[in-house]
């Protein structure tokens, strides 16, 4: 049926079958398959030996996902990496392991709980794990660190495509609110010798990235601040929020970016990194992020006229919204 397009049962059992492909490239990630095809392929059962498993599942997990581009079958039960199977590799510059792993462990699960949250209106997460998901993050220190990692994965694969429209005119003192372990500050930095930077996140997520900053060269240059951003946040004269506010409704959002203004006073500079969602039915990863955040959080993925109403009630003036290589794009603004 090359070059054809499927009909559309068969599109739609694929389409259903994601969640299968989706825990199929969890076990991979998990098992460390790709980090042990980085030298060269390997027959599954010499694999299967290598990283634990059952010789046989592992091979039928293989041949799954190579049919799909993610490995690729050179002999007969023989699999080497394709480069979309080296994004699950461990050291990749392009990453998305942490990611696999994190959503498989933290997110799947309350997955399950979607359909009485669209009914309900409740977060499915919340049903899950009986509190909003940062709070019960707080308590499980391996999968805050996987979180970190993951948002880490998603910088250095998708969001250092947005660096350069981060253009900082005149700040002098950054703050990145919500930053994690300063992964996507470390690139504006890079790109901006002369500024300092305050990372500000939880404080137990600001604890573990001293070493994340020191590793990226912009230790130096950068104050970690721990606090919640409902409370108040760090001075500066310019302020990043990047794939932060997605998280939140607009009354929370509203909350963050009024101790925003609070804290820079009028002039001050903001540069929010997130997805615009554009109209009708084009294709785009917001939509499919919309999700997360309907199942996961109480937040949403917003559209231009959208975030143009929520930086004008927050007190914002000269909003522009610059599109990135990326799917992200760099809404910029000044506190009036
Ligand atoms: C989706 S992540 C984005 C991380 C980072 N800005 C990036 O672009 O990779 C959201 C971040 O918000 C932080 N966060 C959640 N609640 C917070 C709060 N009340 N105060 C400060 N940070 C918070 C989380 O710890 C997490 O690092």
């Amino acid at each position: 049926m090359d070059g054809m397009e499927l009909p559309p049962p068969v599109q739609m059992v694929q389409m259903l079958a994601g969640f299968q492909v989706a825990q199929a490239l969890y076990v991979v990630a998990a098992l460390g398959v790709p980090d042990r095809l980085v030298d060269g392929p390997l027959p599954a059962a010499a694999l299967a030996d290598l990283v634990g498993a059952d010789p046989d599942a592992l091979r039928r997990v293989l041949r799954t996902l190579a049919g799909m581009g993610v490995f690729s079958e050179v002999a007969a039960g023989t699999y080497a990496l394709t480069p979309l199977g080296e994004t699950l590799s461990s050291d990749h510059p392009g990453s998305m392991r942490d990611l696999a792993i994190m959503w498989m462990e933290t997110h799947y699960a309350p997955f399950g709980h979607l359909l009485e949250g669209v009914r309900t209106g409740q977060v499915a997460s919340d049903l899950h794990y009986g509190r909003p998901f940062f709070d019960w993050l707080s308590e499980q220190p391996a999968q805050v660190a996987r979180f970190t990692g993951a948002m880490a994965n998603l910088t250095d694969g998708i969001k250092a495509g947005a660096v350069s429209s981060v253009s900082l005119e005149g700040v002098t003192r950054l703050v990145d609110v919500g930053g994690a372990d300063g992964a996507f500050l470390s690139l504006v930095l890079a790109a901006h010798p002369d500024v300092r930077a305050v990372l500000f996140d939880l404080p137990h997520v600001v604890a573990d990235a001293p070493k994340s900053l020191a590793a990226r060269g912009v230790a130096d240059r950068v104050e970690c601040v721990g606090g919640s951003f409902f409370e108040s946040i760090p001075g500066g004269d310019g302020y990043i929020l990047s794939l932060v506010l997605h998280d939140w409704n607009d009354e929370q959002a509203l909350h963050i970016l009024g101790n925003v203004v609070q804290a820079g006073g009028p002039g001050a500079r903001l540069y929010v990194v997130e997805a615009v969602v554009p109209p009708g039915d084009t294709p785009h990863m917001g939509k499919m992020i919309d999700l997360t955040m309907l199942a996961m959080l109480t937040g949403r993925e917003r559209s231009a006229t959208e975030w143009r109403g929520l930086l004008d009630a927050a007190g914002f003036a000269e909003v522009t919204i610059n599109e990135t290589p990326t799917p992200l794009s760099v809404i910029s603004a000044v506190v009036a």
